[in-house]
């Protein structure tokens, strides 16, 4: 069929779309008025985060929470989600055998409940900060799989239906023949294996975590991304409980987004699995060249930037959120200043950047208001679409064609029928040319008759 022919076709289908007028007019209105929430009358992260649905968060250091009204303060403001920098390590909650100390953890899970944060529990299987009973320890493969079994029952299991995210296994890879770190305890004596028995063993401990596997340097296309995507790869297809991966992101000021990590996120969102950026930090070289604040600005409305428009990326988590308090110095010798606010806890240029993308994620939004089966294609009627539109099925990017109807334009994929069987529900986001991602939209395809396509939000 022609192209032109076509469109004949397709053009009486779209206008049977129903389109409400006030639908049309909340597209224009998607953005409200923030509250003047957080400390000296600022905004805060939070509200524009909430406001996309989006989580932003920061790493948690327990001697200044512990210490300091002012560091927890600004963390309740400014955050809704947060981590546990070492609480939750191994070495800290399982220093001896057959001894467990919650009291850290038990604070931080305190906290987020009485700040309505999200908590991400980072993370139960690592090679370092491990105790010295595990790496002085003799065991058989069968003793350290209890050891494993036991420890992620315990934790996971305490916290069962408080966290929000695990870092089930962190660091796993290496760019060897079979892709795993040599230098681990869980490696040397479980095997390979030990990566998926762990997310089967937090699965079982706590059904409702979202499931991490996450790394460093995975972000790009490399050859320990790769690494991660085969070993991610194998994991889905063995039907391992894994839901999502997190790119660290230690990265020098000047870092800039490139090709190759839409290309990561985008291999890893046909997956199924989620993203988050969950250590991210922006380290200066030391003493600070005069711009230097300014390009780690840049670096950080970047990365933020990236993450709000990639429908697979679901949150954004600093290390740290004050120069005062990071693990950079010590580290990365010459080499420091890498987070939002400075040593006096007050918003860096890095932290208007934030705000900003958080912000103009919000405005001119795409809007998906309806989405139909119309025979072998997929319909999506909205508002603020383009020509360089592009659409997303569970993640997976999809080639959309636009069509004008009455001065709307509506998106068409042709042949997603065949990928949305009835009784399914699927999830699409449109992103506009300009990068604005769309809110998520349900669709359940209710029967597999050509009338019967349907849509919920
Ligand atoms: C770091 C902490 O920030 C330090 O306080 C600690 O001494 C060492 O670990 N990747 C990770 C984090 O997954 O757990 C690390 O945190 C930083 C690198």
């Amino acid at each position: 069929m022609s192209e032109a022919r076509y469109w004949c076709n397709i053009i009486p289908r779209i206008m049977k779309l129903r389109i409400s007028v006030t639908s049309f007019i909340t597209l224009f209105v998607s953005f409200s008025v923030l509250s003047l929430s957080a400390g000296a009358g600022r905004e805060g992260l939070r509200a524009p985060a909430l406001e996309r649905e989006f989580y932003i968060g920061a790493a948690v250091d327990m001697k200044p929470f512990h210490e300091d009204e002012e560091y927890r303060n600004t963390l309740a403001e400014e955050f809704n989600v947060i981590v546990a920098e070492n609480a939750f390590k191994f070495e800290n909650i399982h220093p001896e055998r057959g001894r467990y100390d919650f009291a850290d953890a038990d604070a931080l899970v305190a906290f987020a409940s009485e700040h309505a944060m999200k908590l991400r529990g980072h993370t139960l299987v690592w090679h370092r900060q491990l105790p010295a009973w595990i790496t002085g320890g003799e065991f058989t493969r069968e003793e350290a799989i209890e050891i494993l079994r036991d420890h992620i029952e315990t934790v996971a299991g305490r916290y069962r239906g408080r966290i929000w995210a695990w870092d089930v296994v962190n660091e796993a890879v290496e760019a060897n023949e079979d892709g795993f770190r040599r230098d681990s305890f869980w490696y040397r004596t479980i095997g390979p294996e030990y990566v998926q028995m762990a997310f089967e063993m937090a699965r079982n401990a706590d059904p409702d975590a979202i499931l991490y596997y996450n790394d460093f340097d995975n972000e790009g296309m490399n050859s320990r991304s790769n690494a991660v995507y085969r070993l991610l790869s194998d994991l889905t297809r063995r039907g391992a409980p894994v839901d999502g991966v997190g790119w660290q992101m230690h990265v020098p000021a000047g870092f800039r987004i490139k090709k190759q990590h839409r290309e990561n996120a985008r291999r890893l969102g046909a997956l199924g699995l989620e993203l988050s950026i969950t250590e991210l930090d922006v380290r200066i070289r030391m003493p600070a060249a005069p711009d230097a604040y300014a390009k780690q600005a840049a670096t950080y409305r970047e990365v933020t930037g990236f993450c709000l428009s990639e429908p697979a990326c679901r949150s954004l988590v600093t290390w740290g959120f004050t120069d005062r308090h990071s693990w950079i110095p010590a580290f990365f010798p010459g080499e420091g200043d890498a987070l939002l606010f400075d040593y006096d806890l007050q918003p860096k240029p890095a932290y208007e950047a934030v705000r900003g993308a958080l912000r103009a994620s919000l405005l001119g939004r795409p809007q998906i208001r309806e989405a139909r089966i119309e025979g072998r294609d997929l319909l999506i009627a909205g508002g603020a679409f383009d020509r360089k539109s592009a659409v997303f099925l569970d993640w997976r990017r999809q080639k959309a064609s636009v069509a004008k109807a009455q001065g709307n334009t509506m998106l068409l994929i042709r042949g997603a029928a065949a990928r949305i069987p009835p009784g399914q529900t699927v999830s699409l986001y449109v992103r506009s040319g300009d990068g604005k991602l769309s809110p998520e939209f349900r669709f359940t395809r209710t029967g597999d008759g050509a009338d019967d396509g349907n849509t919920t939000k």
